[in-house]
């Protein structure tokens, strides 16, 4: 892994404290074992890497996200920077088995507060970027100014609708409904100045169980996704969560045989049934993004696919 990326990928760490301890969050840790699946829970989620604890079966987190909202609960505003695992099926430039995702939850926002801080995140990191590493982007030649713009501009918003409805003017065979591929996103980045996307309130046929069913349309969930210019791929996943325990319970019950390992969630859900919301950021693919590599391999100094578990 070149010494540019490296240094770069500690910055954004750096970043990720400097934003989330100035704006009142605590840091939380999240277990890694855990015995559920936060992501398999929903349509097309990735597989669980499991292992053999004690003779019983358990699996290393996809997302710490569950246990956040819990935390959150007790400390209105918390955020984590931890290992998340995927037995990611096909070997892909943008997947990797293991990797490193900052999280944060926030109790008593709206979905536009929700917004407001994960643009604030992504302009913050990028400056403190630009400020410490411009020699090491030179180096990697990436366009520091196209950077430099995004610091400047709020990050455009479009709905999954209209994200449709564009790919569709564009003679792009798509349903709504169907899932935006990365070919998809390329295509809308360019509509939006080859600035980062927000893409929001995705089908709930899309969405995971624990993303907010939208108060005025069933349909649709308070979701969200931002996906970086130039086919660099989705970076950021959020949502208001659902409060509802019943929805939750049904919605759980549609995909898993056996929900008793979600009961805890379901509980502390409904003895604080606050309204709150969070989103997880995928480093590596950040540092893709801002390094401009090729693949997702080179952002990570010891990456694990389906093919490398070595060194
Ligand atoms: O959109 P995802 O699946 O969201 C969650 O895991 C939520 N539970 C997070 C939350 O709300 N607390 O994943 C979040 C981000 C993606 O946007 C992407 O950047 C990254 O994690 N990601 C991956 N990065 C590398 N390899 C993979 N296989 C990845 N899968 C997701």
């Amino acid at each position: 892994m070149k010494s540019e990326v490296l240094k770069i990928r500690s910055t954004v760490y750096e970043a990720v404290d400097m934003f989330f301890r100035s704006n009142g969050f605590y840091e939380v840790s999240p277990p890694i074992l855990t015995s559920f699946s936060c992501e398999a829970a929903c349509v097309g989620g990735s597989d669980l890497v499991s292992v053999n604890y004690y003779n019983k079966k358990a699996f290393l987190s996809q997302s710490g996200q569950l246990y956040l909202e819990a935390l959150a609960m007790q400390l209105e505003r918390v955020y984590c920077m931890g290992p998340a695992f995927r037995a990611e099926s096909t070997l892909l430039a943008t997947h990797l088995s293991e990797f490193w995702m900052c999280e944060a939850e926030m109790i008593n926002i709206s979905f536009d507060d929700l917004s407001h801080n994960i643009s604030s995140l992504l302009t913050t990191i990028i400056g403190v970027v630009l400020e410490k590493n411009s020699s090491d982007l030179e180096k990697l030649g990436v366009n520091v100014t196209e950077f430099d713009k995004i610091t400047k501009k709020q990050i455009p918003q479009i709905t999954y609708s209209d994200a449709i409805n564009i790919l569709r003017k564009e003679s792009i065979p798509i349903e709504w409904g169907d899932d935006i591929q990365s070919s998809h996103e390329l295509l809308l980045s360019k509509y939006f100045d080859n600035l980062p996307l927000m893409i929001t309130l995705y089908p709930r046929a899309l969405s995971s169980f624990y993303k907010q069913v939208c108060p005025d349309d069933s349909k649709l969930t308070l979701s969200l996704d931002v996906v970086a210019p130039s086919g660099f791929h989705e970076i950021v996943g959020g949502s208001m969560r659902e409060n509802d325990v019943e929805c939750l319970r049904k919605t759980l019950q549609m995909s898993q045989s056996d929900i008793s390992p979600y009961e805890w969630y379901l509980e502390t859900i409904s003895s604080n049934p606050k309204k709150h919301g969070g989103f997880g950021l995928g480093i590596e693919r950040l540092v893709t993004w801002l390094c401009n590599l090729n693949t997702i391999q080179d952002a990570i100094p010891f990456p694990r696919t389906k093919e490398i578990l070595w060194p």
